[in-house]
């Protein structure tokens, strides 16, 4: 899944080897700010520890429980079954369904469907959230319904239940007419046009029938968890003989502005929505210490020092300049320095600048990332 700050190319490139060997004498792998897994997924499929994923988002925490609370393989074929092949009945039987379709199915202009797309999704009572918050704008209202209606039904409990509702996530990160992150929309101009068009052709099921494949075949060495919550608090329960990796936020804009639409189909409801971005209320979207430049620095020396008080080794990956928390890779490695012996390394990766770092409009630049290796004092 793409994912802004993942570390899903960074485990090829070092990160995996050394958290292969700093894992030998661990007893469990915490990781503290896990994302779109890849991290936590990497480890739990090739170190013999249980993994413990954290974030603030709640999709985030089921995209890494879909996987770390299973040893086995699940059976794609019973999810088909059981999920994907009743959509269809479901889908016959609804009105909305129908008008959705035949507005597909008259391919107007991306200007007019997007009008009449938004018409319909406002019109249409006892929709979904995904429908109702994003139809017109981020989904076409087919998509949508398609989305909603595999929410509303995925199964109530045990592992298919998180593989489920992972894959709709993934899927509908794929889906989304806006360029990787859902901040906004794709417009409806002649240069942005195309782009909706093409997103909204999309059909979800394709892309839910593959993340299901691609997460059944993935499973745990050993069981471990994941939920929702804050770094600086879980540091707490922390214990000498974790391994932990710590790989905050560097932009000065909260995570939640960017995936709201992923975190909607996690929490299967949503308030409503405002903004060129179809925010939903503040109150529903997770804000962190990390993303605030007056208290980034802050919150990174408390989560350093409480990490040092229980005397874990930890893995620190950062970007080696300024970034637009106001943090950049000197100021964590000296906060760092205060508690542990460091170890740095720096590898070049490609770096999400959160839809601009104060210095470029680009949203993706060549930089270089630091990965520490902080060994207890
Ligand atoms: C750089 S990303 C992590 C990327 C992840 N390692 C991956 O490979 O996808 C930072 C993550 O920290 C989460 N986050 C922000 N503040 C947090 C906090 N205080 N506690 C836990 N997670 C937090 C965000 O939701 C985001 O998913």
């Amino acid at each position: 899944m793409k994912y802004m700050g993942s570390k899903r190319v960074m485990l090829q490139n070092g990160l995996g080897e050394l958290l292969r060997a700093t894992s030998k004498k661990k007893e469990r792998l915490v990781d503290l700010f896990s994302g779109s897994a890849s991290v936590s997924w990497f480890a739990a499929a090739t170190l013999e520890l249980p993994v413990i994923a954290v974030d603030l988002q709640s999709f985030a925490a089921i995209l890494a429980r879909s996987v770390l609370a299973r040893t086995q393989e699940l059976d794609p074929n019973r999810i088909e079954v059981n999920w994907l092949r009743p959509l269809a009945k479901r889908l016959a039987r609804s009105k909305a369904w129908r008008k959705a379709q035949a507005l597909d199915l008259s391919q107007p202009n991306a200007g007019s469907w997007a009008k009449r797309a938004r018409q319909l999704c406002s019109d249409s009572a006892g929709s979904g959230p995904s429908w109702r918050a994003y139809g017109g704008y981020y989904f076409s209202p087919s998509q949508a319904f398609v989305l909603d209606s595999l929410r509303s039904s995925v199964p109530a409990r045990g592992p298919e239940r998180w593989v489920c509702t992972a894959a709709l996530i993934m899927a509908a990160s794929r889906c989304a007419a806006a360029p990787g992150h859902t901040a906004q929309p794709f417009g409806t101009s002649r240069s942005a046009g195309p782009y909706l068009r093409e997103a909204w052709m999309r059909d979800p099921v394709v892309f839910i029938r593959r993340a299901v494949g691609d997460l059944s075949r993935r499973f745990a060495r050993v069981k471990g968890s994941a939920r929702v919550g804050d770094a600086v608090q879980t540091a707490r329960c922390l214990r000498e003989s974790d391994l932990v990796f710590v790989d905050p936020p560097y932009s000065g804009v909260h995570y939640s502005r960017f995936y709201h639409v992923l975190e909607t189909l996690a929490r299967g409801k949503c308030g409503p929505v405002g903004g060129s971005g179809r925010y939903p209320a503040r109150d529903e979207r997770p804000s962190s210490l990390f993303s605030q430049k007056s208290n980034a620095l802050a919150a990174m020396e408390l989560l350093l020092q409480r990490v040092s008080d229980v005397g874990c080794t930890a893995i620190l990956t950062f970007p080696n300049h300024e970034c637009s928390n106001g943090l950049s890779g000197r100021m964590v490695t000296e906060a760092a320095a205060e508690h542990f012996r460091i170890v740095a390394r720096v590898v070049k990766t490609r770096f999400s600048t959160l839809g601009g770092n104060g210095e470029s409009r680009k949203a993706r630049l060549d930089s270089d990332e630091l990965i520490l290796l902080l060994n207890p004092k």
